[in-house]
């Protein structure tokens, strides 16, 4: 199975709750690395480039408000599978929906406050990495 890297953002409810820690817990656990990390207040113009993709979306000026809340986590996770696997402990957008013991069941309020972004695939994960971390490799091996 492929070594791959992935984007994870710990957004600002997570923050605020105080659970990076236990967050972070749950990737080691299940055999990611933090490869890389930083805490960064994202301005408007982040925000809205991070999520362009999303741009005509109902909720996309929601979306930014929110990323631009209060601090987030980001950091790189480096794993076998790393992109699914993180995808997996996030568990669904809508927390509502998302399966017990996954991160968004545990941490999240709502589908505008759920806690945690994963890249979903390898090439948003390239893109992502490189928004955050100029220069970091995307794939190690
Ligand atoms: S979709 O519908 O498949 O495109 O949704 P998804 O890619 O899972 O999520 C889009 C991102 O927007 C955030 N967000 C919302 N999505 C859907 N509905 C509402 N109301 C909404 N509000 C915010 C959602 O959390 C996704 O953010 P990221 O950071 O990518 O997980």
């Amino acid at each position: 199975m492929a070594i791959e890297r992935t984007l994870s953002i710990i957004k600002p409810d997570a923050v605020a709750k105080n659970v990076i820690g236990k967050i972070y817990q749950r990737f080691e656990d299940a055999g990611l690395k933090i490869i890389a990390s930083k805490m960064v207040h994202l301005s408007e113009r982040e925000a809205g480039q991070f999520y362009a993709v999303h741009r005509e979306r109902p909720f996309f000026k929601d979306l930014v408000s929110f990323m631009i809340s209060g601090p987030v986590m980001i950091q790189v996770l480096e794993g076998e599978s790393a992109i699914a696997k993180n995808r997996d402990l996030m568990g669904a957008t809508d927390p509502k929906k998302a399966d017990a013991g996954t991160i968004r069941a545990d941490f999240a309020e709502s589908i505008d406050a759920n806690a945690v972004h994963g890249s979903d695939a390898p090439e948003t994960a390239a893109v992502e990495i490189a928004f955050f971390f100029p220069g970091m490799n995307v794939y190690t091996r």
